[in-house]
């Protein structure tokens, strides 16, 4: 199966086999990221990086298949992630996935971008169903009972900022560079995590939901207050903010892991996914909320936790198992929830929940 990703600022293409004992190998996984092309503008901008997926793909997914060893005749179908995603470089992953669909004659997969996070365990851990999911990335902020291929019920979800991009956020106001995220949990190693007590959003609520935009405007009000920022102060700012997500997301996790389990009894496991995952310090307190829960804790390889076309490839060899293609008028898909059936969050019908 050769997966296809191009939904954000990366573009990626691998070539995966999925063996007949129901695990997968991955035959090549190439990623290239577009960090440069838009670190200068302090976040992705979608024209710049729909025109990169334009210039790279061609190569990218050549050097996939090359590295895999494999010719196109020998592939079973090609998958792209479909969405959600910025429009014009889900449009260039998906259109390139239907011609070479079509010059090779072979089936096309439309992958949900986050139903490759969703699925990958399985790839790496080959870890069976039902697990919970906590995917936080950029854009998504989400707890999700995953309990088969194309089952998915949200638990939880922000109903404001996604998590990465609060990182993000933080770490421009204290001017640290594009992706904030790695920068701020440096600068939070040194700092005084009790310094600055920051609020911690959405703390013993009965349901599962994040917040991050008030903690957000909290750091910036508090830079506001601070007439210099010394080294020391970001620091400190970074540490106090990281560990008010830290708090908050422990308790978050708890809360998803019980509802969890009242409808789906105990999960496999807890499993971690997307940029956020790669953060220490994020790492040892979801450890700490599975060991709780009397469930184990798996996060996939950081290359597999940020998108890349092994998680595509393999979202579609496990949806042309069950006999799942797509067809040539799949659409390209600015959003795309992941559980069809999830609502916003009561009392919060003018925010971003949902999304
Ligand atoms: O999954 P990802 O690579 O791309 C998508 O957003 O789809 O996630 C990137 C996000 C960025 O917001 C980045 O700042 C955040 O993940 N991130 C982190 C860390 N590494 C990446 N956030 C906190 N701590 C980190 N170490
Ligand atoms: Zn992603």
């Amino acid at each position: 199966m050769l997966g296809i990703e191009t939904t954000c600022d990366e573009t990626a293409a691998a070539v995966i086999e999925r063996r007949s004992d129901g695990g997968g190998t991955i035959l090549s996984n190439i990623v290239h990221s577009q960090i440069e092309d838009h670190a200068r503008f302090g976040g992705v901008v979608p024209e710049i990086a729909a025109r990169a997926h334009v210039e790279l793909l061609d190569g990218i997914i050549d050097r996939a298949m090359t590295e895999a060893g494999i010719d196109y005749a020998a592939l079973s179908a090609v998958a792209a992630a479909a969405g959600p995603g910025l429009i014009g470089g889900v449009i260039v992953g998906l259109t390139t996935a239907k011609a070479i669909a079509l010059v090779h004659d072979t089936p096309l997969i439309a992958v949900n971008h986050l139903e490759a996070h969703a699925l990958t365990p399985r790839l790496t851990d080959a870890l069976a169903f039902p697990y919970c999911l906590f995917l936080a990335s950029g854009g998504h902020t989400q707890i999700v009972a995953v309990t088969g291929v194309g089952d998915y019920v949200r638990l939880g979800t922000t109903v404001d900022d996604a998590m990465g991009e609060a990182f993000d956020k933080v770490a421009k106001m204290l001017g640290l560079p594009y992706p904030g995220g790695p920068q701020v949990e440096r600068a939070a190693r040194s700092g005084d995590p009790a310094r600055f007590a920051f609020p911690r959003p959405m703390l013993g609520r009965s349901d599962a939901n994040f917040s991050l935009s008030g903690l957000k405007t909290a750091v910036r009000n508090e830079v506001g207050r601070l007439d210099r920022l010394e080294d020391r102060d970001i620091h400190d700012l970074c540490a106090s903010f990281q560990a008010a997500v830290l708090e908050s997301t422990a308790d978050r996790l708890s809360v998803g892991l019980k509802l969890f389990h009242e409808r789906f009894g105990t999960p496999q496991a807890l499993v971690a996914a997307g940029g956020v995952a790669a953060n220490q310090a994020i790492r040892a307190a979801l450890q700490e909320v599975a060991e709780k829960a009397g469930t184990r804790l798996i996060i996939p390889p950081p290359a597999l936790c940020t998108d890349n076309g092994a998680m595509i490839a393999w979202a579609g060899a496990e949806r042309l198992a069950l006999g799942l293609t797509d067809d040539m008028d799949a659409a390209p898909r600015a959003r795309w929830l992941l559980d069809a059936k999830a609502t916003v969050p009561a009392g919060f019908a003018n925010t971003r929940a949902g999304f």
